[in-house]
């Protein structure tokens, strides 16, 4: 019992002293520490859903926003990261995995971890939600790939809930760089949604080459949402060729194409339908 207790005395101290003033935390050493031990931990058990360096994957949010659903407070996520979150994925704590769950210790250590990759002091975008609303279904394109609320095309992503799960930043980044998430897929945990949204090209047996994401797949056929979001399907062993590749089908919006401000806009329209 005491040796269970006493280096969880510690850890609390650490965190009551550290992790409440979260930005003193992560730099005093003990909170430096913690936070270390605790992406460890975070690699083995819940990157696999949170993604690597928490910032979300195919099947759990983004935890670097400062803003969460469940948790904000330190004492909330350790609740959370114990009991889990009931009728959701978000297993309690030993439930996941074989044997026992980890210890208090550990999951303090997670929460100093989070804590540590919590995006400061999140930019409140300026930005005018029915202007980006305007460029999404129109000059931006957007909806051509992209639902927002039951509208617009299948090919990307539903868009949504994507600024409820991943933070402005991570969102500005799909957009001027759409490859590159899908590239990291190859090293992260979460491969899922990067499976998903991979570009698929099919050659059929008349020679047709078709480009797009694959909306259902099995052994023996494939369902292609194109670019002009038509649907095909086909059968794999009547195909010339099946092709995938991690260039994004998703075109980078340079500064050129789309401005900051534009970008903005659209930024506070999906964050306006995320609530
Ligand atoms: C099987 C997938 C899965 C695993 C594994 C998982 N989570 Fe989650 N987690 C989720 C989902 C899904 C949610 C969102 C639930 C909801 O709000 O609908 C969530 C929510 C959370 C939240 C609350 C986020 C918020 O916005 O309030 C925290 C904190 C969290 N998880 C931490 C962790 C930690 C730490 C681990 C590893 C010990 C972990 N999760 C493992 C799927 C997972
Ligand atoms: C030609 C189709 C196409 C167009 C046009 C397009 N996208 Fe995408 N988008 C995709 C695909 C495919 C993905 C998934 C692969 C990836 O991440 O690159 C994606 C991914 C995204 C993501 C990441 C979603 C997530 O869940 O993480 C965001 C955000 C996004 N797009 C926003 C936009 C915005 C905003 C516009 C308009 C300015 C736009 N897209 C235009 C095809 C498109």
């Amino acid at each position: 019992m005491l040796k269970r207790t006493l280096p969880f005395a510690i850890a609390l101290v650490l965190m009551s002293t550290a992790a409440h003033t979260r930005q003193a935390g992560s730099q005093s050493a003990g909170g430096a520490n913690a936070a270390k031990a605790g992406e460890f931990e975070f690699r083995i058990n819940c990157a696999f859903c949170h993604g690597l360096g928490a910032r979300g994957g195919g099947r759990g949010p983004d935890l670097t926003r400062a803003r969460k659903r469940h948790a904000n407070s330190d004492a909330e996520l350790f609740r959370v990261i114990s009991n889990g979150i009931p009728g959701t994925a978000m297993p309690a704590n030993g439930t996941n995995g074989q044997g026992v769950g980890m210890t208090d210790e550990e999951i303090w250590q997670l929460v100093a971890y989070i804590c540590s990759v919590e995006v400061k002091a999140p930019v409140v975008p300026a930005g005018n939600a029915a202007h980006g609303k305007e460029l999404f279904f129109g000059d931006g394109n957007c909806a051509g790939c992209h639902m927002v609320q039951g509208k617009g095309g299948r090919l990307g992503p539903d868009l949504t809930g994507v600024a409820g799960t991943r933070t402005i930043e991570a969102i500005t980044d799909s957009v001027r760089n759409p490859s590159r998430r899908l590239a990291q897929g190859l090293m992260e945990a979460t491969k899922e949604f990067a499976q998903e949204y991979e570009t698929v090209t099919v050659v059929t047996s008349d020679g047709t080459e078709i480009k797009g994401t694959t909306l259902n797949e099995d052994d023996f056929s494939v369902q292609v949402v194109d670019q002009s979001d038509r649907l095909h399907l086909f059968e794999k062993d009547k195909l010339r060729s099946f092709t995938k590749s991690r260039n994004s089908l998703m075109p980078p919006y340079k500064t050129s194409l789309l401005s900051d401000q534009d970008l903005q806009d659209i930024i506070a329209y999906l964050i306006s339908v995320a609530q």
